[in-house]
């Protein structure tokens, strides 16, 4: 059983919010980058944090305590914040932190709202949420039954995912985790994976890969080991666009799998990564 809206909360609005802070977080991470990044590591070496990783998070607490604040917090970097609303904001602050430290334009502000409570797996569920990507000015965005949308400078368009039927015609997301035993489960998947489909990208954003899959960029991503914060503003842009997302059972992702599909492509594409992900990596242990 999903969790239950909490009386009063109003989606559309949540996703008005949503929208408002990861477009303010968005501008402050691409205007204010500075020189010198700040960089330090966390559950790996390559697994880097930087300053604007911080700061993003810190305004992005700052506007949700002013605009909602009985609702809690649960972000990527340090801090976060109690509530007693229902409503958890499971914020990242930067997703693809190592694009954004490169220099590679391909990373995003993810902001969902969920209910439920997102630090015990399968028990959460996104009711709004927003992905800006602030280098391209896309702002993708949903709410719980409000369908998918995009709104760039040139205007807001709903969200429609790829005609695609065949397997063997798709283009498919993936991403890999920071420990080296992980990767090397996850590049024995790829490795049974990559010639049963069209090609493989590894964009470096997992919300902005589950949002490719909404827009069509993507005909299908998959991933093990991703954290609620990676996904839980896409995978609710994805299933509002009408894409169909999963995890290792159901159609409830986990950190052991997250996939998401264009619908003519979800039975063939599940069955297979689901099957590949349970013989190559297994569990991928707890949230960094
Ligand atoms: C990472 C990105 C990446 C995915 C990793 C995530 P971060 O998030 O989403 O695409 O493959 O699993 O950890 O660390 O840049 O916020």
């Amino acid at each position: 059983m999903p969790p239950e809206l909490p009386a009063g909360t109003d989606p559309a609005a949540l996703e008005a919010v949503a929208c408002t802070v990861a477009r303010a977080a968005g501008r402050l991470v691409r205007d204010e980058r500075p020189d010198d990044l700040g960089v330090t590591a966390k559950s790996t070496r390559t697994d880097v944090v930087t300053e604007m990783d911080q700061r993003s998070q810190e305004l992005l607490l700052d506007r949700l305590a002013a605009l909602r604040p009985d609702d809690a917090v649960l972000g990527e970097e340090e801090g976060g914040r109690e509530g007693t609303s229902g409503v958890t904001w499971v914020v990242d602050p930067i997703d693809g932190t190592t694009n954004y430290l490169y220099g590679v334009p391909a990373y995003a502000v993810s902001v969902a709202a969920v209910v439920g409570d997102p630090t015990v797996p399968g028990h959460w569920s996104p009711v709004a949420g927003a992905v800006l990507d602030p280098e391209r000015g896309e702002l993708y965005h949903a709410h719980l039954g409000g369908g998918a949308s995009l709104t760039t400078a040139a205007g807001t368009r709903a969200l429609r995912p790829r005609p695609t039927t065949d397997l063997a015609l798709a283009l498919v997301g993936t991403g890999f985790g920071y420990a080296a035993d992980v990767r090397r489960r996850q590049a024995r998947l790829l490795v049974d994976l990559l010639p049963r489909v069209r090609d493989i990208r590894r964009h470096g954003s997992a919300a902005l890969d589950l949002c490719a899959v909404a827009s069509g960029r993507l005909d299908g991503y998959y991933e093990t080991g991703l954290n609620p914060w990676d996904r839980a503003a896409g995978e609710l842009v994805a299933t509002e666009a009408g894409a169909v997302v999963g995890g290792p059972a159901d159609e409830v992702p986990t950190r052991d799998l997250t996939w998401a599909a264009a619908p003519g492509l979800a039975v063939e594409l599940s069955a297979l990564v689901r099957e590949l992900a349970a013989r190559h990596v297994g569990s991928v242990g707890e949230p960094r």
